[in-house]
């Protein structure tokens, strides 16, 4: 029974085998020795595997056939391990179909035994055949795409009718390119037309002309290009200008023709998958003049406007509004330039049309003016900016959003491209009145609560009134004859003594009323007409609380007989020359006919009194030396008083030990424009 098997199996495989040989145990078949030890090895050449018949498994059986064991391996892997008795039959259908080597690679048997045996065992026997391998049955091992042929030693690829075999001889591939560089009319179609086409298809069709002609392109009706159940496009046509490409098309209506492709060079790509029974397309090619067209500068319109245009003809570019011409290097922003058709189809010269920036907005550094922050690159045509004042003690003047105008400027609503202003807010005090101490009649004021109030020390001890964060105003006779550089002036300061302090204000430029007699001595002077003089600080006075501008009169306000303001300064009071603290009064306008009656001077003779003057007093109080140059405001301070502002400066008087109550002061509403005009001049 056995022999015959065997027999059977030896003429199976003398027919394809090349090579073929015994493996046994030493002592085979009497039995084999104790510390035995079979190391073999047989390998496969390339395309062909090496296999192992066992017909014969007779070894001393243990767990895991750690006493003695057959084991076999395939090139590096152990893929069986053998012991104990095993019957022929069993040896066919569970453990030899397993030994078999890869392609073109090693089987190898490692025979090991140990010191004793119970008894005596015959060992193993096989029978080994090296035979070609089938590399069409493993899909894994041949990379035919159709037909894949096995010969002894290896496999070859074939393709079905209408395909062929590409270069690395696996792939089959339709022969369905074509190059039709320098054919000005004429037909393409899918492989197979009229028949169905394909599958796998991968073709291109190459159209190439002159340059300054360009391919039209016209589809049959018969179209039929398999589509998914979803449109999306299965087998696809997709067609390549210079420029662009247009489709993927399929399903069953062709493309609108005819296409003006405005190129001379035009690639057809089709492709179909695996699957599908389709006709597929065919079109005519045929060229004409090539044209130039409309809408292919952005942000723009032609004059006169075409869809197309022959070569020769020039148009005016006209940018959209917001857009100039990007002319690389030209200075001068431009919205429109002249363009002619070239025979190639394209404009010369051509730019683009390009949208508008306005940049930031020129803010001089360390302004109080602020952007709201800009987020980056929003600059541009139509964007907006926010500003703002960066303390309170200022208000924006104007509006606070502005917009980048298509000729590139900043503008507000109405377009007006003057930036805003921040104004100082000015006649607001924050602190409130108390109430202790005298001058003549008068309180001592807290800090802050005449905070535009200011202290000239020296050279002349005088008052003056800050009008805004750079400029104060004061009498005339306070700062005749001084130079700038001798003044010492401070605000934010109600104790005079305080006054050595450092922070003095710098004064830069002290401009006298041009209308003001200057040179005559107090002692002999009659005429304090235009008793008004401008101080300019070196750099803008750091607004806060207790420095802060008071504001101007309006020119057409009416001050009423009577009416109740107040005078303030550091001027003489009943007991001193001079006050340490900053006092105020609250006194009334006095009516023109009382102001005319001007006094009598011991010495200097009468008084002259003219329009640019305001009396002003109540009973027991009144300004006096030293407050010169000083305000008087209106309304009269009070705790939640304000607006206000500068009505009068301090001027001259009767001597106040008098009794008189009278004062005359400088009645500021007449000089509003030399102020203006002055400081806006500087
Ligand atoms: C079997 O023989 C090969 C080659 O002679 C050797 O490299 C290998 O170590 C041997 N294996 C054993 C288990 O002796
Ligand atoms: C065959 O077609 C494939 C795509 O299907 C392509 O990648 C390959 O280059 C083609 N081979 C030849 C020789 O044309
Ligand atoms: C943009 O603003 C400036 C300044 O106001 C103005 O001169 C110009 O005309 C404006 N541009 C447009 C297109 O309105």
């Amino acid at each position: 029974m056995m022999r015959s098997s065997f027999l059977l199996l030896l003429l199976c495989h003398s027919s394809s085998s090349m090579l073929l040989g015994w493996v046994e145990s030493p002592g085979y078949p009497s039995g084999y020795p104790p510390h035995a030890t079979l190391n073999w090895s047989r390998c496969a050449p390339e395309g062909h595997i090496l296999s192992l018949k066992l017909i014969h498994l007779d070894l001393e059986d243990s767990h895991d056939c750690e006493n003695d064991a057959l084991k076999v391996y395939s090139g590096e892997d152990q893929i069986s391990i053998l012991c104990g008795t095993v019957e022929f039959e069993e040896l066919e259908s569970t453990v030899n179909p397993l030994l078999i080597s890869p392609s073109g690679g090693c089987l190898k048997l490692l025979f090991q035994t140990d010191y004793s045996n119970p008894k005596r065992y015959h060992g193993f026997r096989g029978f080994y055949t090296i035979h070609d391998f089938d590399e069409c049955e493993d899909d894994l091992s041949n990379k035919c795409t159709q037909f894949c042929h096995n010969f002894v030693g290896g496999y070859r690829c074939s393709c079905h009718h209408g395909y062929q075999l590409a270069e690395d001889k696996h792939i089959c591939n339709v022969s369905c390119s074509k190059d039709l560089s320098g054919m000005s009319r004429g037909e393409i179609s899918s492989p197979s037309w009229p028949d169905s086409y394909p599958e796998n298809a991968n073709c291109l069709f190459t159209l190439s002309v002159e340059p300054h002609r360009q391919l039209v392109l016209r589809f049959s009706a018969v179209f039929d290009v398999q589509q998914g159940p979803d449109s999306q496009c299965k087998d696809a046509l997709r067609i390549v200008t210079q420029t662009k490409t247009l489709g993927p098309f399929c399903g069953n209506k062709p493309p609108p023709s005819p296409i003006s492709t405005h190129s001379n060079q035009v690639q057809i790509y089709f492709t179909s998958d695996e699957t599908g029974e389709n006709k597929g397309f065919r079109l005519h090619f045929e060229t004409i003049e090539k044209v130039c067209q409309s809408g292919v500068i952005a942000n723009s319109k032609m004059t006169p406007h075409k869809q197309e245009y022959k070569s020769g003809e020039t148009v005016t570019v006209i940018c959209d509004v917001g857009y100039v011409v990007n002319s690389k290097g030209a200075l001068a922003l431009s919205t429109q330039f002249e363009t002619t058709c070239q025979t190639t189809g394209s404009w010369f010269p051509s730019y683009s049309c390009e949208i508008v920036d306005c940049g930031l907005p020129q803010i001089e550094s360390n302004s109080i003016l602020e952007l709201v922050d800009v987020p980056a690159q929003k600059t541009q045509y139509n964007a907006e900016v926010q500003f703002m004042c960066s303390s309170e003690y200022y208000k924006l003047k104007g509006h606070d959003t502005y917009t980048c105008n298509a000729t590139g400027q900043w503008v507000s609503p109405g377009d007006k491209a003057d930036m805003p202003k921040c104004i100082e807010v000015c006649g607001v005090t924050s602190n409130s009145i108390s109430s202790s101490g005298r001058i003549l009649g008068g309180a001592r004021a807290s800090l802050g609560q005449i905070p535009w109030q200011l202290l000239i020390k020296s050279p002349r001890r005088g008052g003056a009134s800050l009008i805004n964060d750079q400029w104060a105003v004061t009498a005339a006779h306070v700062v005749d004859g001084v130079d700038e550089s001798m003044i010492k002036i401070f605000g934010e300061l109600v104790d005079g003594q305080e006054s050595d302090r450092t922070d003095v204000l710098t004064c830069e430029r002290i401009i006298i009323h041009p209308g003001y007699e200057q040179g005559i001595s107090s002692n002999t002077r009659t005429n304090y007409d235009n008793d008004i003089a401008l101080i300019r600080f070196k750099t803008r006075v750091n607004l806060g609380p207790n420095i802060c501008p008071i504001c101007l009169p309006d020119v057409n306000r009416v001050m009423l007989e009577d009416e109740q303001g107040t005078v303030s300064g550091w001027g003489g009071t009943d007991r001193y020359r001079a006050s340490r603290f900053l006092l105020y009064a609250h006194i009334s306008v006095y009516s023109l006919d009382t102001c005319r009656s001007t006094p009598v001077l011991p010495k200097v003779g009468t008084m002259i009194f003219t329009k640019n003057m305001l009396c002003a007093g109540a009973d027991g109080k009144d300004s006096c030396g030293g407050d010169s140059g000083g305000p008087f405001i209106l309304p009269m301070l009070s705790p939640a008083g304000g607006p206000y502002h500068l009505a009068g400066i301090v001027s001259w008087g009767a001597p106040c030990k008098d009794g008189a109550n009278k004062g005359y002061y400088t009645k500021v509403q007449n000089y509003i424009e030399w102020i203006k005009n002055t400081i806006k001049g500087t």
